[in-house]
């Protein structure tokens, strides 16, 4: 099936990446969101973006008057009767995202497909709420996503092959390398990934180095581009939590087992650059 039309729910720092990444690649983006404000933070983060690669030379003016023109902000789901694609990029949290499949399921047409950029949760329970299984899968993509060049598509044991192959040519069409998982909690990359930021937070936790000494290491031992901590900040360490969390309600094993001062950070609001504190301090929030 041809993707034209794309819709987006959800404009955080996700879903207005993603959005933007597909206004960049041609398509028609309609972001929904369940307020004017964040609306209004959504679609300014999606200017923000193209005002800062206009002044670093990156697109030109006209380039950046042709993303603008291709998206479109609505409060309003029913909008979204015409989108043959819809990603779903709100909280991860599985009733409000059972409500959103079956509201959708009721207004996208049929044959179109629903896929959720959740980093962890069973897209399968989200299918479960509608009545086209097949054409449903995750579609994970990484933060900030206009950069990151993988999206895992997650196909459950019900997503058809068409569906595959349309997510497939959907993320090669945003510059993007696919790769294909199971709908097995963490996916490839967070059930990798988060045993590794734990492991980090562990090691600080119980004094074997420094937050800097332990950054320091990965980055210049291993040529990764951010170290841990500022990895947690940057993802979220609320983000990282609930991943973790998913990943070990369903493998308890104990490398992904929350540590305590993970636990700590999130009650206590540092949820890393967007909040302004993290494991580190920021001036301004994200
Ligand atoms: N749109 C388009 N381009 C953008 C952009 C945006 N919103 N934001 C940044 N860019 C571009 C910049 O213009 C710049 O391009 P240039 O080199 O042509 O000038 C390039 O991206 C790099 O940006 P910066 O110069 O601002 O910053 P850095 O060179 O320090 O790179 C980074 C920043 C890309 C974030 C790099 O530090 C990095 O790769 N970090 C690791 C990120 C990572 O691991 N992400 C995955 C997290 S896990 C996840 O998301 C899964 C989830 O489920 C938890």
């Amino acid at each position: 099936m041809a993707i034209k039309k794309v819709g987006v729910v959800g404009g955080g720092l996700m879903g207005s990446g993603i959005a933007q990444t597909a206004a960049q690649a041609g398509y028609d983006v309609l972001l929904a969101e369940v307020s004017q404000e964040l609306l209004d933070r959504g679609m300014g983060r999606i200017n923000g973006a193209w005002d800062m690669l206009t002044k670093k030379g990156r697109i030109t003016e006209e380039q950046a008057g042709e993303y603008r023109g291709r998206i479109r902000g609505t409060l309003d789901m029913r909008d979204f009767a015409d989108r043959d694609l819809v990603i779903e990029a709100i909280i991860e949290n599985m009733d409000e995202k059972k409500k959103l499949f079956s509201a959708l399921d009721g207004i996208v047409p049929a044959g179109a497909i629903i896929a959720s950029n959740t980093s962890s949760l069973p897209i399968i329970e989200m299918a479960s709420v509608t009545a086209r299984q097949e054409n449903i899968a995750g579609l994970h993509f990484f933060n900030p996503a206009p950069v990151m060049k993988l999206v895992e598509i997650v196909r459950t044991i019900a997503t058809s092959d068409e569906t595959t192959e349309a997510l497939r040519e959907f993320a090669q069409s945003l510059g993007k390398t696919p790769i294909i998982a199971k709908d097995t909690a963490g996916f490839v990359v967070n059930f990798l990934l988060i045993p590794y930021m734990l492991s980090a937070v562990r090691m600080y936790e119980n004094g074997l180095a420094t937050m800097d000494d332990i950054d320091t290491g990965m980055k210049l031992g291993c040529g990764y581009p951010m170290g841990p901590f500022e990895l947690l900040d940057y993802v979220g360490l609320d983000t990282t939590l609930y991943a973790a969390e998913a990943i070990y309600h369903e493998y308890p094993d104990p490398a992904y087992a929350p540590p305590t001062l993970l636990r700590r950070m999130v009650q206590a609001g540092r949820y890393g650059m967007k909040t302004g504190k993290g494991f580190r301090e920021y001036a301004e929030k994200r």
